[in-house]
């Protein structure tokens, strides 16, 4: 249930937090607000109503009693108040006012000058009706009658509501969409750097992240990039090293085939010639996948199907006894962004194991899910053995199939495919299938 409403993303989860954030405040700093207006309110209206309360009582006071009734008669006070003279304090439908709006209605009425003989307020009764609001004022005269007065106080204005509403609308969107925008501007360079990180997976030199913008974000910008260089100096440092022993080796080769030549027994001679052979090969692949591997071929965009449609073309060529037995399923076009020479080997490579040892090449081009293209390289040869599968991948590895066989390579095919397809951000993986035969599973990001 949390986990539902509560989003994913750095930037909404910060908003989200923000906007309640924004909302309470807003929300407790209007209330505030609101009650203090009408606090104000409710001194005004008080003070407005004892005066004119007050006002009744000090005229009925200062009237002789005979006249009283035909003065408050003639009282046009209007609907809000009126006055009359009773015998003694009101009862029946009105309740005495409870304690706190008593002793508000005196002190307000402390603050009208009344004149010395009647400075306290010690015989006011107050009573309220709740319903209608009216309040009741009944003074005990000083001759002992008692002057009721009703008044009914102001209405409250009920405008605030809408007002309210209107401004905490107004102020909360204006601090979301402020808010809404930084966030946006703030999570910008984690976008950046994943996206960064990304392209670094597929490419060793992919371009580097701008150092720009606050602080911290060009710190991080610098250290990736920092690290994306010891990558790139690392694989190359690697690479270098490979390819300076093949080359070095090359020179004791040429010399030990030249000696031996001298060699009085034919048989052995024929042996050491073609293990020197063999040593010689290996070396020019090394040196070949070094030379490759160096060179940094740009990325682009190209057609998978197209690509590997050729693939299986030319392994029909060059085996035209297998040609009927390769075949392609799957979408006649797909583009993805990959180094075209470099692709294609590592794809020949798996076609070529797949004719050399399974007789046949059936590739299966899956349609693309989760960023990711799958193909399948399938053959009906006799497998790989279980134990075998994972050491297959290393360099100079060969089955015995492969010695025997003048088609086989030195053992380099798999680790340059898989290196080739790694270094595209994908990998590739052998399995047996269950009627027998290898399947190869190429990934690639797409
Ligand atoms: N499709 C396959 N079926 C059977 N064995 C295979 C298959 N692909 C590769 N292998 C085994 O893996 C070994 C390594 O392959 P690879 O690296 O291409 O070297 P190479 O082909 O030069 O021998 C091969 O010698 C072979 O024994
Ligand atoms: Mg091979």
């Amino acid at each position: 249930m949390r986990r539902k409403f509560w989003p994913r993303s750095l930037a909404a989860r910060t908003a989200l937090a923000l906007l309640i954030g924004i909302a309470v405040v807003q929300t407790a700093g209007l209330a505030i607000h609101a009650l203090d207006r009408m606090d104000v309110q409710r001194a005004g209206q008080a003070k407005d109503l004892t005066e004119r309360v007050v006002g009744v009582y000090r005229t009925v006071v200062l009237t002789p009693v005979a006249q009283r009734d035909a003065l408050l008669a003639g009282f046009g006070h209007g609907q809000d108040l009126s006055a009359e003279m009773s015998r003694g304090p009101p009862v029946g439908d009105l309740t005495e006012m409870p304690a706190p709006l008593q002793r508000i209605y005196h002190i307000h009425a402390n603050d009208v000058p009344l004149g010395s003989s009647h400075s306290h307020w010690r015989n006011l009764l107050l009573y309220g009706s709740p319903e209608d609001h009216r309040v009741l004022f009944a003074f005990h005269l000083p001759d002992g009658h008692w002057l009721h007065v009703s008044a009914l106080p102001g209405p409250d204005r009920s405008d605030h509501g809408l007002f309210f509403m209107v401004t905490f609308l107004a102020m909360t969107t204006v601090a979301g969409g402020v808010s809404l925008w930084t966030i946006r501007r703030l999570v910008a360079p984690v976008r950046a750097l994943a996206a960064a990180a990304e392209a670094l997976g597929r490419d060793v030199n992919a371009a580097p992240l701008p150092e720009g913008g606050p602080t911290e974000v060009a710190k991080a910008a610098a250290a990736f990039n920092q690290m994306a260089a010891r990558i790139r100096r690392f694989v190359a440092d690697r690479t270098e090293l490979l390819t300076a022993i093949g080359h070095d080796l090359r020179t004791p080769i040429t010399r030990l085939k030249l000696r031996a030549e001298f060699m009085e027994d034919d048989e052995q001679r024929t042996k050491m010639l073609a293990d020197l052979e063999e040593l010689e090969t290996m070396v020019s692949a090394t040196l070949a996948f070094g030379r490759d591997a160096r060179s940094t071929e740009p990325v682009v965009q190209l057609d998978l199907a197209e690509l590997l449609r050729t693939v299986l073309d030319e392994a029909g060529d060059n085996r035209p006894e297998v040609a009927d037995r390769l075949g392609y399923e799957g979408p006649q076009h797909l583009t993805l962004r990959a180094r075209a020479l470099n692709l294609k080997r590592a794809l020949t490579n798996l076609v070529t194991n797949a004719v050399n040892y399974g007789g046949s090449a059936q590739i299966q081009l899956h349609e693309p899910a989760g960023g990711m293209v799958r193909i399948e390289v399938t053959d009906t040869g006799p497998g790989i053995p279980p134990g075998e599968l994972d050491r297959v991948f290393e360099p100079f590895h060969r089955g015995d199939q492969s010695r025997n066989k003048e088609t086989g390579g030195v053992g380099l095919g798999l680790p340059i495919a898989r290196n080739i397809l790694r270094a595209h951000g994908g990998d590739v993986v052998l399995s047996n299938q269950p009627g027998g035969g290898v399947k190869a599973t190429v990934t690639l990001p797409i």
